[in-house]
C-alpha cells in the first residue's frame, strides 16, 4: 500500500516541488492549496489528490483529513509548508496584519498538526515536518512578525517532539536559507500604520526590498536551489534526523560563523549590512 503524505501551500514554491519529489517516489500525495486551480502541473500527475485548504480555515482542515482517512485509512505524513512572509516597521503594522501572520504560520500549522494527531496517534506512527527558517534560528531587522512566527514554529516542534514520541510519532523542522521562490513576491509590507515620522525610513526599507530581496538574498551567499529543498524534505521524513534540519549554505556558513563567533558579532555584521542598504547615510 503506498504511503500516504499530506502537503499545504502546495500551490506553487516549496510545497509544489515537495508534492512533486513525494510522488515521483511513489507516495500517494494529498497536495492542498487555498484555490484547488493553482497548480495545473500537480492536477496532470497521478496518484495526487488536489484538495482545498486555507490553514486558518479550521472545517478545510477537517475536511481534508476526513477526506484522507476515508480514502486511504491512513496519514503518513504532514508537511506543514504553507506560510508567507510579513515584513516593515513593527510600530506601522496593523493589528490584523500581525495576527494574520500568526494565524497563517503558526496557529494555522497547529491546527494541521492536531487535525492528523488522532489518527497517527491510532496508527503509532507518523512524522510530521514544519518548514521553518533560519530566520526562526536569529533575528533580522525589520522581519520581526515573520521571524518571530518562525521562532515559534521552532519552539513548538522542539517542545512537541517529547510529546509526541509516546505516541510513535516524530516531529521536526526543516529551515531553509534563502532560495527564490514565490516567497519574495508574497511578502506583505506592513504599513496599514503609517507614522508621518517614519515616513523616510519606511520607504527607504519599501525600495530596499523591493529592488533587493527579489534579486539578491539577505546574506551575499546567493539563493539556493528549491529542488534540493523537496529533496532534503523527503530526506527528512524517511530517516531518523535531528529534531531541527537546516538546508541551504547560507545556513550552514551562518552557523558555522555563530557557533564560532557567537550571535552578538553576527547582529553587528546584519546591522551593518541592512542599514547601509536601507539608511545610507548611516
Ligand atoms: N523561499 C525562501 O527563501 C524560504 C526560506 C525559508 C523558509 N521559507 C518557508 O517556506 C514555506 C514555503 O514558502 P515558499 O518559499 O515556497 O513561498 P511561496 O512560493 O510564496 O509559497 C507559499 C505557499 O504558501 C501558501 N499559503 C499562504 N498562505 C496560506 C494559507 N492561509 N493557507 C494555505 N496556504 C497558504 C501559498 O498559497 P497561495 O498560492 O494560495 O498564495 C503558497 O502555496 C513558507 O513557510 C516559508 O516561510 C521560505
Amino acid at each position: 500500500m503506498k504511503k500516504v503524505v499530506i502537503i499545504t501551500g502546495a500551490s506553487r514554491g516549496f510545497g509544489e516541488l515537495i508534492a512533486k519529489k513525494f510522488q515521483k517516489e511513489k507516495f500517494q500525495v494529498i497536495a492542498t492549496m487555498r484555490n484547488v486551480d493553482s497548480s495545473p502541473n500537480l492536477m496532470k500527475l497521478d496518484n495526487v489528490d488536489i484538495k482545498k485548504l486555507d490553514v486558518t480555515n479550521k472545517s478545510d482542515i477537517k475536511n481534508v483529513v476526513d477526506f484522507t482517512i476515508k480514502k486511504y485509512s491512513r496519514i503518513d505524513i504532514l508537511i506543514n509548508n504553507a506560510g508567507y512572509g510579513a515584513f516593515g516597521l513593527l510600530e506601522e503594522a496593523s493589528e490584523q496584519e500581525i495576527r494574520n501572520q500568526f494565524d497563517v504560520n503558526y496557529f494555522g500549522l497547529i491546527d494541521c498538526i492536531r487535525g492528523v494527531l488522532p489518527q497517527m496517534r491510532k496508527q503509532k506512527d507518523g512524522v510530521i515536518i514544519n518548514i521553518s527558517s533560519i530566520a526562526g534560528r536569529f533575528g533580522l531587522p525589520f522581519t520581526s512578525l515573520y521571524n518571530s512566527s518562525k521562532f515559534a514554529v521552532e519552539g513548538l516542534t522542539e517542545c512537541l517532539h517529547y510529546e509526541l514520541s509516546l505516541f510513535g510519532i516524530d516531529i521536526k523542522t526543516v529551515a531553509p536559507g534563502s532560495f527564490r521562490t514565490g516567497f519574495h513576491d508574497s511578502v506583505n509590507f506592513t504599513e496599514n500604520e503609517k507614522k508621518e515620522e517614519l515616513d523616510d525610513i519606511r520607504e527607504n526599507l519599501k525600495k530596499a526590498l523591493e529592488e533587493g530581496i527579489k534579486n539578491e538574498p539577505p546574506f551575499p551567499f546567493g539563493f539556493g536551489n528549491s529542488d534540493d529543498v523537496a529533496n532534503f524534505v523527503f530526506k527528512q521524513s524517511i530517516t531518523k534526523s535531528k529534531v531541527s534540519n537546516f538546508i541551504g549554505r547560507d545556513t550552514k556558513i551562518i552557523n558555522f560563523f555563530i557557533k564560532i563567533f557567537g550571535r552578538e558579532l553576527l547582529f553587528k555584521i546584519i546591522k551593518k549590512l541592512w542599514f547601509s542598504r536601507i539608511l545610507p547615510n548611516k
